[in-house]
Order: C-alpha cells, then sequence, then structure tokens
C-alpha cells in the first residue's frame, strides 16, 4: 500500500479537558464546577450498560453536595495548573504539534455577577505561552462538560434561556483575552451528549421521571445552539482570522443485518443522534426529520424567528468529532414507533475494551466520508484513543501500551486512507489523550489513555510522577516522520 503523509501544516496532536485533568479546583479564586460534585464509585462495574454515568437526578446532586466522605477525582486531577511546565515539555517529547485543551468557565466568571477573574486570566497566558515556546498550536474548547455551579444553581443551566447571554458573556472574556494564542476554537464538547444527560451535557438538574424530560433535554440543546451560533458571530467581530467549530461524539452505527427494517432503524437512529446536530450548526436549519420526531415525541420547543435568523446566519467554520468505538442498531418490534430502534448491539466483527467499547478503525473512515461529502466543512478529529487500566512496570522501568500503539496506528492509517484515496478534507487529529487523566464517565484514574504515564491512583494517591510510555515514543517517531512510520 501507498504510504500516505500527514498533508501540510497537518495539526497533530493530543486532548485534554480542563475539569479532567487541570486539578487545583479552588486555586486562584475558581469556584465549583459540575465535575467537582461526580464522586468515583470504588464499586464500580465497568461493563454495566444500564447505568447511566453522566447523568445526576436532584437527589444524587445533594447527596454529592452533602457528603464529605466521597471521593471526587474532578477535584485533583492530575495538577496540570500547577505542573504545566513539565507537561507541556513532555507533549513536545512525543511529538505533538498541537493540543487541544479547555478553558474552565468556573474560573473565568466564578460567580453569576459577571465579574472576570484576572488571576485565572493570567495563568492560562502562562500556559498558553508555554505552548508557544514549545512549538505547539492550540485548539481551544470554551465547555467541556464544566459548568460552572453557579450557572446550575442559579438558572439551571441550560434549560434557561438567560445562559446563553451568560456563556457569550464569557466567550467574550476568553476570545479577547486570549486572542493572540489561536485562532482555533470549539463552543461545546460533544453537544449531541445533552439529549442523554442533561446534567454532564447542558449543566442542568430535573427529576429521574420528569415526563417532560425528552422535551427539557431539546430545549436545553437549543439554547446551546443559539449560544453556540452567537459565538461564531462574536469570534468573527473580534478576529475575522477565528474559526469556530462545533464538536460532536461521532457514532458510526451499523445494521444488524441486511433486512431493510434494520437498516431503516439505523437510519433513523443516526438522524436523530448524530445528523441532526450537525445539520443545525453546519447548515442552519432544524431538518423535517427532527421536527416531525418532536411533533410525534410531543416535543414543544420554544423556536423562534429571531432563533432562526440567528442558527441560518453563523454556522461553524469546521466540523471536530470524537471518535472511539461504533455499535449496532436493529429494527425493534416491541417499539411503539414504526422505526423503533434496539441499540447497542455487539458486531461479531470487532474487538472490544474492558469498558465493552468496540474497536473499529474503518468506521472513522466511514464516519470522515460521510460527514465531509454531506457538509463540506473541513473536519478536524479531536478525540481518538482507547481507555485501559494499566500499570507501571516498575522492574523494567516501562509500560509497554502495544495495544495503544495498534490503536492509533491504525486509526490514523485509515484517517489517511479517508484523505488521500477519498478525497476528505482533514485539517487535524489530536489524540485522547496526550497524558493520563480522570474517565468522564466512570471518574476512574485507572481508565488510563495518555501516551504518558501519571503516577495517581482513584483516590488521588501517588506521586503525581509523569513517564513517558512506548505509545509516546512511537507517536513521537511519526510525528517526526510525518506520518511514514505508520506503514512500517
Ligand atoms: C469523550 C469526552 O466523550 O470521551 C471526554 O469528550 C472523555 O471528556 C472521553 O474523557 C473518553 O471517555 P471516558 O468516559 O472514558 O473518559
Amino acid at each position: 500500500m501507498k504510504k500516505y503523509k500527514f498533508p501540510n501544516n497537518f495539526m497533530l496532536g493530543g486532548a485534554a479537558a480542563a475539569s479532567q485533568y487541570e486539578g487545583a479546583y479552588l486555586q486562584d479564586g475558581k469556584s465549583m464546577c459540575i465535575a467537582d460534585y461526580k464522586p468515583y464509585n470504588p464499586k464500580l462495574n465497568r461493563k454495566d450498560s444500564n447505568v447511566n454515568w453522566l447523568e445526576m437526578t436532584k437527589q444524587q446532586y445533594e447527596e454529592a453536595k452533602n457528603s464529605s466522605g466521597k471521593i471526587f477525582p474532578f477535584r485533583w486531577g492530575i495538577d496540570f495548573y500547577n505542573r504545566y511546565e513539565e507537561d507541556l515539555e513532555y507533549f513536545k517529547s512525543v511529538g505533538l504539534n498541537t493540543f487541544r485543551t479547555s478553558i474552565a468557565w468556573s474560573r473565568i466568571i466564578p460567580k453569576s455577577d459577571g465579574v472576570v477573574n484576572y488571576v485565572a486570566i493570567e495563568h492560562y497566558k502562562k500556559i498558553f505561552n508555554c505552548a508557544k515556546k514549545n512549538n505547539i498550536r492550540l485548539v481551544i474548547t470554551l465547555c467541556h462538560y464544566d459548568y460552572p455551579i453557579w450557572l446550575l444553581e442559579e438558572f439551571n443551566g441550560f434549560l434557561n434561556k438567560k445562559s446563553i447571554e451568560k456563556f457569550v458573556h464569557y466567550a467574550e472574556v476568553v476570545l479577547r483575552e486570549f486572542d493572540e494564542f489561536t485562532d482555533y476554537w470549539i463552543g461545546f464538547n460533544e453537544i449531541n451528549l445533552t439529549t442523554h444527560a442533561g446534567f454532564t451535557g447542558a449543566g442542568f438538574l430535573m427529576d429521574e421521571k420528569d415526563p417532560k424530560r425528552l422535551e427539557k433535554l431539546y430545549t436545553a440543546v437549543h439554547n446551546q445552539f443559539i449560544a453556540q451560533a452567537l459565538t461564531v458571530k462574536l469570534a468573527k467581530e473580534i478576529n475575522p482570522n477565528n474559526k469556530l467549530g462545533s464538536m460532536n461524539a461521532a457514532s458510526q452505527t451499523y445494521p444488524s443485518t441486511s433486512n431493510p427494517v434494520d437498516s431503516l432503524a439505523n437510519l433513523k437512529f443516526t438522524q436523530i443522534h448524530n445528523w441532526y446536530f450537525y445539520d443545525v450548526i453546519a447548515n442552519g436549519e432544524y431538518p423535517n426529520y427532527i421536527l416531525n420526531y418532536f411533533r410525534d415525541m410531543n416535543i414543544d420547543l420554544d423556536i423562534t424567528n429571531e432563533d432562526k435568523e440567528i442558527l441560518k446566519k453563523y454556522t461553524v467554520d469546521y466540523l471536530t468529532f470524537s471518535y472511539y468505538a461504533s455499535s449496532v442498531n436493529a429494527f425493534d418490534k416491541e417499539s411503539k414507533m414504526n422505526y423503533g430502534v434496539k441499540h447497542g448491539l455487539k458486531n461479531k466483527y470487532l474487538k472490544e475494551t474492558a469498558w465493552g467499547w468496540q474497536i473499529d478503525p474503518v468506521g472513522l473512515r466511514i464516519v470522515m466520508n460521510d460527514l465531509f461529502f454531506k457538509y463540506k466543512k473541513p473536519l478536524m478529529i479531536v478525540e481518538n484513543g482507547i481507555g485501559v487500566d494499566e500499570k507501571w512496570d516498575l522492574d523494567n522501568n516501562i509500560l509497554n501500551d502495544d495495544y495503544r500503539i495498534s490503536y492509533l496506528k491504525e486509526h490514523l492509517k485509515n484517517m489517511l486512507l479517508a484523505i488521500h484515496v477519498d478525497g476528505v478534507d482533514c485539517i487535524g487529529y489530536t489524540t485522547w489523550t496526550a497524558i493520563d487523566l480522570v474517565s468522564m464517565s466512570s471518574k476512574e484514574m485507572s481508565k488510563r489513555y495518555g501516551l504518558i504515564y501519571v503516577d495517581i491512583d482513584d483516590f488521588g494517591k501517588g506521586s503525581g510522577d509523569r513517564r513517558i510510555k512506548e505509545s509516546g515514543k512511537w507517536f513521537n517517531e511519526v510525528s517526526l516522520s510525518n506520518g511514514k512510520k505508520l506503514w512500517e
């Protein structure tokens, strides 16, 4: 096979999110965010797919808030906030030319009064200057699952339209203050998660059996769409070179059989859980299939004419997405709708991780083709990687994560095939993650994704030392060879 290389100026790097790696949860005037109240469960069953790990009910939230005996790993993360100089040097040594990270809203605006915390601004400037010194470009996400607690407690997050102006104010501060550090911005991380988990996705609480549950979830997404579109407007006013991207969790799914009803179920699933978000963000309008779905599900959204204009006028410049795994859908005969879906079935051709995520590098190439030729906007893969419970081998002073090398190699090769064979315009790839950090769904430190190992366990114990895994050494060679190493 031809040895394809990365295109000119390709952004190759790693990704992370403030709440999962910064730690220092009350340092320099930061206030609490929703992640700071997510407890780790030492009795966790990693394959329990019935547990909604990203949702939190009102009762669970009150319990978490009032409990002092619980373990809250997001509060300490890996202390990147204080160890950034060392970490950015490590990033350089594993070959990253780009780093996708996020800013903590609760650091910049600690209270609902909107007053800016300049101590945090100055600290982020130090971090970003340090990235520059190491020749690392930045892609900055404005909000990655870490809504300030004041937004939740005083407004109930994005369920409330007022959160739009709160977000736009925060975005304006960030876009102006950090203008010199990047042109590449992302609004909300994995905006499509909001329709599954209002707490993590949009920072609000509701009762588990709320009869209006679906309507509330879609309302919150609508408010996020508007906030993001207004941020596109703002970003261009501040600097015409700014590019604002959306971010979705891209799920590649296959029909369980060649029976047309399974294909239809798969198509409807993809429209509702995937395409609809891109259609609004990239095309600027709600497609008919989702409006009809709202009607059939008694979801009544308040979409004004002004909203429609905003969405149409301020679409995103590029599409970013995370991609980890794929799954299978089948027609559900029991369903009340004529296209009911049984989702999350296993694919016999694929292997899975200990958390049941099915590894599918070819699926990435399919997703890239679907996205690019549907929306004709440049793509950036901003998360892709494998979570494994792994230990540093102290006797031999090594972590031989050959499974990660193989995972990344196959995904990167498929990405290059999508670019060079299929003609997809993809401008960057940042692996999840550059460095071990706390898992978002299971809150475990031991679900490790990094090229760099961090000696901290699920209870926050350990030296905190950083060491380069074999995958980190390999990634550096891939980067230095501009991709040639992938084909060996
Ligand atoms: C993505 C999120 O969904 O997946 C990250 O944007 C998250 O925040 C990543 O960490 C991996 O998921 P997890 O649950 O294994 O950490």
